[in-house]
């Protein structure tokens, strides 16, 4: 009777322990391309030429950029951990680059946002978002991997990462 019971025992912990340490990993890896150093590099260079004047060198952002500014428009935010395009999603980030803030402002909003797309590949845009993305603490990196369903792969964050404290998603931390 004890020894099957322990063998119970035994195998319900393996179970929970197989839930709890592989199923983060199952559930949530997908195809999702790590940031690679190389798109990395090139998107510094792209974020240099086309973006930097606005939202800033170190992507520091405009002054007072979460206030409009006297003209009326709103100024640009920085891509750094203090601004809030880490809580964009990938599919936002490529459609707010190539096509500016339209699809997601009030009718007749207008922004001093240019649209990419004609000027930049979808490649070039994938490029700076790395670049921007790999400039955040891992934390926000991987709360923002949350944010596209269809990519969510957190196997080449360095061991030990967590999600950022007030994240409400905590398969892992
Ligand atoms: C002429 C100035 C200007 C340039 C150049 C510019 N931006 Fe912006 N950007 C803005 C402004 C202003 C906003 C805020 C839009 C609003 O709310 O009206 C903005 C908003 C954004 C947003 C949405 C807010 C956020 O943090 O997620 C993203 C993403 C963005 N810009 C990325 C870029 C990238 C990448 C480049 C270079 C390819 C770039 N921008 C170049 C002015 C600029």
């Amino acid at each position: 009777m004890t020894v099957a019971f322990d063998k119970i025992g035994a195998l319900g912990l393996g179970v929970v322990l197989a839930l709890v340490v592989v199923m983060p990993f199952v559930s949530l890896s997908t195809t999702a391309p790590a940031i690679k150093p190389t798109q990395v590099d090139a998107g510094r260079q792209l974020y240099g030429r086309y973006c930097a004047s606005c939202h800033g060198v170190h992507l520091e952002g405009q002054v007072h950029w979460d206030r409009p500014g006297q003209d009326g428009y709103f100024p640009a935010p920085p891509h750094d951990a203090s601004g809030h395009t880490w809580q964009h999603s990938d599919k936002q980030l490529n459609e707010l680059i190539a096509h500016s803030v339209y699809a997601y402002a009030v009718p007749g909003y207008r922004s001093h946002m240019p649209a990419f797309a004609g000027t930049l590949s979808e490649a070039e845009i994938d490029d700076i978002i790395a670049y921007i993305k790999s400039t955040w603490p891992v934390s926000l990196q991987a709360y923002q991997r949350v944010l596209d369903p269809a990519g969510i792969d957190f196997r080449d964050l360095p061991p030990g990462w967590r999600f950022p404290p007030t994240c409400r998603f905590h398969a892992r931390s």
